[in-house]
Order: structure tokens, then C-alpha cells, then sequence
């Protein structure tokens, strides 16, 4: 879903890449991957471009950073993405003020994470990263404090989809939308810079 909302061509930023599950699967572009943590770096980047360089796709420029100080030009980018991501930057709005200085004029921000529809849903959400997730992560990590711990903590502190379609407005971004993916553990939001 993510991947058809972005342009077929030009220059894409994916702020906080990870192990680059996504980045790997991004067919085309000239693509920019940026992540604070120097081991998830260290982990995508040779999966991603062993992977494009398959497809004859070109190599990846790799930056360490935090969405909330854009190591770039303004105007550098068409499109921006970050999936499961944005739910961690510790300063939302700063980020979002960063993704629209340096995205081109009529270019499109494109974020997904688990959003909550109201205080019922994230309530439900809640139970299922603790009891679902949690046990699962129990088994497989064979650990009771597992590093999932830390999902169902971002998840708890995370707002409703409503409050980031307002954030990126304030922020100045224009044609925004959201959409709740089915079957509602996650939230896909756009806008647009003017
Ligand atoms: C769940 S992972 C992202 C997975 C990735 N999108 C993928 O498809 O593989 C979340 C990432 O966000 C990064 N992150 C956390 N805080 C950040 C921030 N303030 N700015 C940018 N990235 C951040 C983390 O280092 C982590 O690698």
C-alpha cells in the first residue's frame, strides 16, 4: 500500500529504514534510507542492496539520523516514508516540520503505524500487544522481558488517528488523509507539501 502511494520516479527518504524489511522490497526510485540506531544500519544495508542490486535497481544511500534533524538540503526529496516508525520519534512534530523543509514542493509524506481509532479501539489494542504479542515474544525470545515489551509501551503513548491528521495540518502539509488498514492495528496516513 505504502509502496503505490509513492511516485515511480524521483527521489524517495524512508526515515527510520530498520532492518530495511521495507526498504529491500522497494522496487525502482532513488532511495535514501535513514535510521538513528548504527546496527540497524549495519543489518540493512547489506540486504537491501544485495536485493536491488538483484533487480538492477541502484544502491542505497544510507544516512544515521533522527527525523527530528533532516541531514539534507531543503527541497532535496519528492516523497517521504516511515513505517512503524513515526510512533518512536520523540519529538512529532519537529520531524514532521523537518519531512515538509526538505520535501520538494507537490511532494507526498506517506506514514504508517498502529494508530487507535478511539479509547475502545486502543483499549483492544492494547490487550492484543500484551496478551497476544507479548506471549508470543515470550516463546520465541525465550525471555520474559523481551524487546516487544517496548511495542505495547509506544502503542500505549501513542495517539488517535485524528490527532496525527491534525498534527500534519498544523505542521502545514496539504491534502491530508488516513486510512485504517484492516483489520485496524494499523493507520495510513498522507499529505502533501504545497
Ligand atoms: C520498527 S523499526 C522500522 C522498520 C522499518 N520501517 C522496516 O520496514 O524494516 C523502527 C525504526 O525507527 C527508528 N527510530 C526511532 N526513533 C527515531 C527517530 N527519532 N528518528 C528516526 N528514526 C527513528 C528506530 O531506530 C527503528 O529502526
Amino acid at each position: 500500500m505504502v509502496q503505490d502511494r509513492l511516485p515511480i520516479n524521483g527521489r524517495i527518504l524512508e526515515i527510520g529504514c530498520g532492518p530495511g524489511s521495507f526498504a529491500e522490497n522497494l522496487v525502482g526510485r532513488e532511495l535514501t534510507c535513514l535510521d538513528p540506531i548504527p546496527a540497524m544500519l549495519e543489518v540493512a544495508k547489506p540486504r537491501v542492496n544485495k536485493k536491488r542490486l538483484e533487480r538492477g535497481d541502484s544502491k542505497v544511500n544510507f544516512v544515521e539520523a533522527t527525523a527530528e534533524s533532516l541531514p539534507f538540503e531543503d527541497s532535496t526529496f519528492d516523497a517521504i516514508c516511515s513505517l512503524f516508525s513515526f510512533r518512536d520519534w520523540y519529538d512529532k512534530p519537529k520531524g514532521l516540520t523537518e519531512a515538509l523543509r526538505v520535501l520538494k514542493p507537490g511532494g507526498k509524506i506517506v506514514i504508517v503505524d498502529p494508530a487507535k481509532i478511539n479509547r475502545i479501539h486502543g483499549f483492544l489494542g492494547y490487550l492484543y500487544m500484551r496478551i497476544w504479542v507479548g506471549s508470543y515474544a515470550r516463546l520465541i525470545c525465550k525471555q520474559k522481558e523481551h524487546p516487544w515489551k517496548w511495542l505495547t509501551k509506544t502503542y500505549v503513548h501513542f495517539g488517535t488517528t485524528r490527532d496525527y491528521v491534525r498534527m500534519l495540518k498544523d505542521t502545514g502539509f496539504t491534502e491530508v488523509n488516513s486510512k485504517v488498514i484492516f483489520p485496524g492495528m494499523a493507520t495510513i496516513w498522507e499529505g502533501k507539501k504545497p
